[in-house]
């Protein structure tokens, strides 16, 4: 396949490049102006270049699509949601516009607790056709890859009702799917006040069961104020790393938790929504590998601070953006908004919210040697934008329809 008449190709990355740190966010993606791109039958890209410079009979027998003054960006790679979930939590939202925060409706019960005891009651196949249905609206709006947490079961068997539903999922879309166990999202209601306890057993019973089924291979923990500690944290990622899992950890939402120290530590591959950082945080993420994934949506949504994007971008750190879709404090996967919020709110350039949406994601995911740029023999996963003036435009008009087509391993959406 051929698509031509591309205005700009955007997002252009060499082959060894599969992450981006600090300044190489704003310069390293490279664009190509007057376009074409070529799409082999694996769904990989081919090869792209100049339209003044295309031989027409290059394209004789091949499919062609005409791009039409569009651009053609990556595919967005969201790596942090919890899509697999039952009903929703509309009630909660009416509760915080009455003042209740975040923390006052999770200890009243509700929060986590509530969506748990409705996943608790669902069949997997009623859990499956609404993760599927979420999966679809993700990809209509231009992701390409995501990551699947698990979270809401809190029970042994449920957990493992929720990574068998991601499972099916990653089956049946043509996006990649990432799946991890977050057994450890809040303690649950049967093991209040006996915290520890809970954690004991997600080590003995959660974490094997999840393990002989090969279903995840990340860990998560919330690990903040009010829900799980360093401490315990700690053994959990311990325990996991025997299993072969590794952490992709909720840090610093609510508190300077210690949560990026403990990820860190534990070589994870990401420390997610840092919405509570310091000078000591950013320091231990320089020193590391992992990357720095922030969740603006939930910032908008909740009314929090957003986590300091501009400064990590300037100290260096690898950072992402992700929607962390979820019906408690972001529901939306809608990662042209979370680009515009990383511009708007975080001060990113697009540019670098560009980067932070596709190849860090990827990196955030492990997946970014396949995915997550413009690239040949990287997915042939992309955007083709209505005709607009410059990829500025698509953060800047923020609710403006920007999609044309969708492409996810070369094939239409
Ligand atoms: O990333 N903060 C913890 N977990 C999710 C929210 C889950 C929920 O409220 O249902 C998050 O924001
Ligand atoms: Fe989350």
């Amino acid at each position: 396949m051929f698509v031509l008449n591309i205005k700009s190709l955007e997002g252009i990355l060499p082959r060894e490049v599969n992450r981006l740190a600090g300044s190489d966010m704003a310069t390293k993606m490279s664009s190509l102006q007057d376009a074409w791109l070529s799409v082999g039958d694996d769904g990989r890209v081919e090869a792209f270049g100049l339209m003044a410079d295309l031989d027409p009979s290059a394209l004789a027998g091949h499919a062609i699509v005409d791009a039409a003054g569009g651009l053609v960006i990556p595919a967005f790679c969201d790596s942090h949601t919890h899509i697999v979930y039952a009903g929703s939590r509309e009630m909660e939202f009416e509760d915080k516009i009455r003042g209740l925060s975040y923390e006052e409706i999770a200890r009243r019960g509700g929060g986590i607790l509530n969506s748990a005891a409705r996943l608790a009651v669902e069949s997997e196949d009623a859990l499956f056709d609404a993760a599927l249905s979420r999966a679809r609206d993700m990809m209509s709006k231009g992701t390409g890859a995501m990551e699947v947490k698990s979270g809401y079961g809190l029970s042994t068997a449920a957990e493992l009702k929720m990574l068998r539903v991601a499972a099916r999922l990653s089956e049946a879309v043509p996006a990649r799917v990432a799946i991890t166990f977050l057994g450890a999202h809040a303690v649950p209601a049967d093991y209040r006040g006996r915290q520890s306890e809970y954690v004991d057993y997600l080590i003995a019973d959660m974490l094997p069961a999840v393990a002989a089924e090969g279903l995840a291979q990340y860990v998560d923990v919330f690990c903040d104020r009010g829900f799980f500690t360093v401490d315990e944290t700690s053994r959990i990622l311990d325990a996991a790393s025997r299993y072969g899992m590794k952490p992709k950890i909720h840090a610093n939402e609510l508190d300077c938790s210690g949560g990026v120290q403990v990820g860190v530590a534990h070589n994870a591959v990401s420390v997610d929504h840092l919405e509570r950082m310091g000078d000591e945080e950013i320091e231990v993420l320089r020193g590391s590998d992992t990357v720095a994934t922030m969740l603006p949506g939930a910032s908008f949504f909740l009314g929090m601070p957003y986590a300091p994007a501009r400064k990590a971008v300037d100290a260096g750190l690898t950072v992402a953006l992700a929607s962390d879709y979820n019906p408690g404090s972001s529901p939306s996967g809608d990662m042209r908004m979370v680009m515009a919020l990383g511009c708007i709110k975080m001060k990113l350039t697009p540019v670098e919210a560009l980067a932070a949406t596709t190849i860090n994601g990827a990196a955030a995911m492990e997946l970014s040697e396949s995915t997550g740029a413009i690239t040949p023999g990287r997915d042939a996963s992309f955007i083709i934008t209505r005709p607009m003036p410059s990829l500025t435009y698509i953060p800047y008009a923020y609710t403006e329809p920007f999609i044309s087509k969708v492409f996810i391993r070369g094939r239409a959406i």
